[in-house]
């Protein structure tokens, strides 16, 4: 399980939660979305979908707005507090607890989701193999035969660090400085931000753990969870998945 600084949300306590639609503005664009629901709402099809981290709902309230019976898993309360106060918040069925082992019915029981999805890299926050093991394997059990499970997820970014260097900066502006920090020996990783409040001049820094892994060993893990994988793209507009590309979107399927 994640455990976060306050023990109680995971990595997402209220002080992140508070301003997570804020600092993510930019994944709530259409430009952004619309490609996500896209996709989603069409290897939905008629079946309920799952949706594991679900957040303040970025991407299960404008799916269920397509018609799509979205549920949710999430570690954090704070950031489901969120997802609650938007309007149709309070009808999204949400279990608490780690997705990697949490069981939600789906009307059919846990076994009925057409489609369960991951999204925004958080696969990445279980620390462990195992852990990572466990979740595509929860995420078979919820799956009827022919259901897929969506992951999207950045490519380890190792191209870009010489030996020796363990730091690659993502983002450098007047009042943000962010960099992910990578340890090659036991694929630890973090994501490090220290951002300052242009007004009060007041500075905050933020760290977020994770795993990475490489398209391949999700691969073998969808294999042992019962799942083979369908497509790989570059991103939700599905273009190819080749040598340069810095994220995938990838669809396993369960067995019919
Ligand atoms: C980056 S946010 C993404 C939220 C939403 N999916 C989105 O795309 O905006 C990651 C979410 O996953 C949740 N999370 C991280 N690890 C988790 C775990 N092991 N079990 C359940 N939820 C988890 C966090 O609490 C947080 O709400």
């Amino acid at each position: 399980m994640a455990h976060g600084d306050d023990g109680k949300d995971g990595y997402f306590p209220e002080s992140i939660a508070a301003d997570y639609d804020r600092s993510a503005a930019r994944m709530f664009t259409p430009e952004a979305l619309d490609p996500t629901l896209d996709l989603l709402a069409e290897l939905a099809g008629k079946g309920p979908a799952l949706e594991f981290g679900i957040g303040t709902g970025r991407v299960a309230l404008p799916l269920r707005a397509r018609g799509v019976d979205v549920h949710g898993i999430d570690l954090s309360r704070a950031m489901v507090a969120r997802l609650r106060a938007k309007p149709g918040g309070e009808q999204v069925p949400v279990e608490i607890g780690d997705f990697a082992t949490t069981r939600v019915d789906g009307g059919d029981g846990a076994g009925g989701f057409t489609l369960a999805y991951l999204v925004f890299n958080t696969i990445g926050n279980l620390l462990t193999q195992d852990a990572q093991v466990d979740c595509f394997r929860n995420a078979a059990a919820h799956l009827a035969p022919g259901g897929t499970f969506v992951v999207e997820l950045e490519v380890p970014a190792l191209r870009l660090l010489p030996y020796g260097q363990e730091a690659v900066p993502f983002q450098v502006s007047d009042t943000r400085w962010a960099f992910d920090r990578y340890d090659v020996a036991t694929q630890a990783m973090s994501s490090n931000y220290f951002t300052v409040d242009p007004g009060t001049g007041q500075g905050s820094c933020w760290t977020i753990p994770f795993r990475y892994a490489w398209p391949s060993e999700l691969d073998l893990m969808a294999r042992i969870a019962g799942l083979r994988l369908r497509e790989r793209w570059d991103g939700w507009t599905r273009e190819p998945f080749t040598s340069d590309s810095r994220q995938h979107v990838s669809v396993w399927e369960k067995a019919g």
